[in-house]
This record gives C-alpha cells, structure tokens and sequence, in this order.
C-alpha cells in the first residue's frame, strides 16, 4: 500500500514533468518560429536628397522607422503630437546618425484643422515630398471619445485625419514622382468590417473601432493607389506583426496584466516592426508596386471584404464629405 503511494506520487510528478516541460518546449519553439519569420528589410539604399515625412515618431514602429530613415541619410520631417518628446528624439538622432536634416512639426491628426495648419507649414517650407509614412495610431480599448470635429477619435485619428493629410499633401508628392505612400494598417482589421452606413461609428465592441480603423486603412490604401496610377506616386499598406510598443497603453487592469506577459514573452520589437515599413519606403524593387498589402516585408493577401473596389470608392466619397474636402482642396 505504502509502495503504491510511493508509485503514484511518482508517476503524477512525472506526468506533471512531462506537461510542464512539453508547454515550455512549445512556448520556445513559439518563440523561435516568431524569431526565424520575422521579415527583415535587407535593403541598404542611400535616402540622401529624398524627404520623408512620417506621422507619430515619437515612439514605438514610427521611432525604430525614422531611426533607420535617418540613417540613410533621409531629410526627415517629424509630424508628432507631443513636440517636446518629438524634439528629445530629434536630438538623439542627430548625435547618432549625424544627420542634421530633421524637422519637427506639431501634428494632432484627430483634429481637422490641426492637420490643415501642419500641412501649410510643410508646403511653405519642403520643395519635395518622396515617402509620406501614415504611422501614427491610436486604440482605445472601452473608453468611447469624440474627437473636436465630432468624430469618434479613433476613425478621426486613425482614418480620417490621414486621409485629409494625404489629400494636403498630394500636389507636393506629384511634384516630387516617383514618390510613396506607405499606410501601417494591422491585420487586425480582420476581425472587422466597415459598415457604409455608419462610418462615424461610436457604440461598439472592445477594440472593435480600432479594428475597424485598421480595415479603413486598407479600404484607402487601395482605392489611393487606383485612383493615383499613372502619376507615379505608388501607396501601399502592411502589417507589422504584433509589436511591442505604446498601442497597448489604454488596455485598462486587470485585463492589462496578463497581456503585458504575452506582449513582452512573445511580441516583436519596434525594429523588428518597422522592417516592412522601412521595405516599402526604401526598397528599389518595390518602387513600382501599389495597391498592395504587405506583412514582414512580403507581399501577402487580403480579404475579399475589404478589397471590394465598389465598396472602396464609396467609403472614399464618404470620408471626402466628412473630412470637409473642400473645393479649393487637391482632389485625389
Ligand atoms: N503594436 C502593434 O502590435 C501593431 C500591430 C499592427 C499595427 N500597428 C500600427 O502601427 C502604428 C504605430 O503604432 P505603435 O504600435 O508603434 O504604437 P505607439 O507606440 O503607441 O505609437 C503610436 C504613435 O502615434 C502617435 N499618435 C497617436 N495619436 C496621435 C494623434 N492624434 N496625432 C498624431 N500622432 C498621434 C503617438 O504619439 P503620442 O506620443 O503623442 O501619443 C505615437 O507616436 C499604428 O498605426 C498602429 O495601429 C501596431
């Protein structure tokens, strides 16, 4: 009987071993599988004499991607919301790279008229425009905000205020073909869709308006890249895996915690997620590619949803109208 205890015992600590031992060799091969498929931008184009300009850099993918862009000698125009923390990266860049060709301009893109404001300065001051970079982002968890023009600040930040950026922005690109566009959207967007007939969407499912944002990404990436063939300036998406960086500051405790572990056990860095934005900004062999999605630096596939063309085309002529296109505006 004591012997049998003894057994028992045994054989359940073995058993527990096993489970224990199979879930961190799995947890390691996770990791090892998130390591090997990483897409690494292998490119060393010189960016001396182009200008980028790249939205929200202040931290996170847009920090590690004007880093790199800085280095290549890029004329880099920092649009940031928060200037004092833009002006400390500004510094350190400078001492890194030595590259004295930065600018720092005040950007709130959840605000109409702060986007019009930051694109007069641009156009007095830049004689071109080769890469524009829509990287800044927000999410928001449970809390619902309306931004200053009545727009759910998600959609107002995330979609909204680039789309009325790219449209201020579009003659300086033209000029300076060939040209980029580069949008971080999230694959992410597939869990959800965009429903043309409440595109200010406000009441919604946790995250749901940041997904959602992410879907508008892609919907105007693709009908940008429509509607600009033929002028050489090329727009592009991509996802840049599940990064670690701020865009999970608003997930509220206790639901942060257990994130946090998965976010720092398994996430990317923000170098390692500013890889495909970088290829896209950079790359020689990409400077004809548009209209395309990319994740770890390779072309990949969308869903059929949100490449609708008919579907794209309308929720453009509905964001002209909210963003207050107006008829002095560039038309894209
Ligand atoms: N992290 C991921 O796993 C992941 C996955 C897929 C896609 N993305 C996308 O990657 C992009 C970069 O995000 P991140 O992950 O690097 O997050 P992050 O570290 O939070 O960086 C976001 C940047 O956007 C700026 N920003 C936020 N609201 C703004 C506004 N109203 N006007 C101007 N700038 C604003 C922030 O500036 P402040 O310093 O002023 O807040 C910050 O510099 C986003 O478009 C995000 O949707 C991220």
């Amino acid at each position: 009987m004591f012997l049998n205890i003894w057994t028992c015992s045994i054989i359940c600590l073995l058993v527990a071993a096993t489970i224990i031992g199979g879930v961190i060799l799995l947890l390691l091969l996770l990791r090892v599988y998130i390591y090997l498929s990483t897409g690494v931008c292998k490119s060393k184009v010189s960016m001396k004499g182009k200008t980028v300009l790249i939205t929200g850099c202040t931290s996170g993918i847009g920090r590690e991607t004007a880093r790199n862009l800085v280095k290549r000698g890029a004329r880099l125009i920092m649009a940031c919301r928060n200037v004092e923390a833009a002006n400390k990266l500004k510094d350190e860049l400078i001492k890194e790279s030595d590259n004295q060709e930065i600018v720092v301009h005040k950007l709130d893109l959840s605000s109409l008229e702060s986007v019009r404001d930051f694109v007069k300065q641009v156009n007095n001051e830049e004689k071109r425009l080769d890469v524009l970079i829509h990287n800044a982002g927000t999410a928001e968890t449970f809390s619902k905000k309306i931004s200053i023009d009545g727009i759910e600040m998600t959609m107002a930040t995330n979609h909204y205020g680039p789309f009325l950026l790219t449209h201020l922005l579009i003659d300086l690109l033209k000029r300076s073909a060939p040209s980029r566009i580069v949008v971080v959207a999230s694959s992410l967007y597939r869990l959800a869709n965009l429903n043309l007939d409440n595109i200010n969407p406000t009441m919604t499912f946790p995250a749901y308006l940041y997904y959602v944002s992410k879907y508008a990404n892609i919907m105007f990436t693709l009908e940008l890249a429509r509607r600009l063939e033929g002028t050489g300036v090329t727009a592009n998406c991509l996802h840049p895996g599940m990064i670690d960086s701020g865009i999970w500051r608003n997930v509220p405790a206790p639901l942060s915690w257990g994130l946090q572990v998965i976010v720092k056990s398994f996430f990317k860095t923000p170098e390692q997620g500013a890889q495909t934005s970088i290829q896209l900004a950079v790359s020689e062999h990409l400077k004809n590619t548009t209209g395309k999605y990319f994740s770890d630096c390779q072309e990949s596939s969308l869903s059929s949803g949100v490449s609708d063309a008919a579907k794209c085309k309308k929720f453009w002529e509905l964001s002209e109208n909210i963003v207050k296109l107006q008829s002095t505006d560039p038309k894209i």
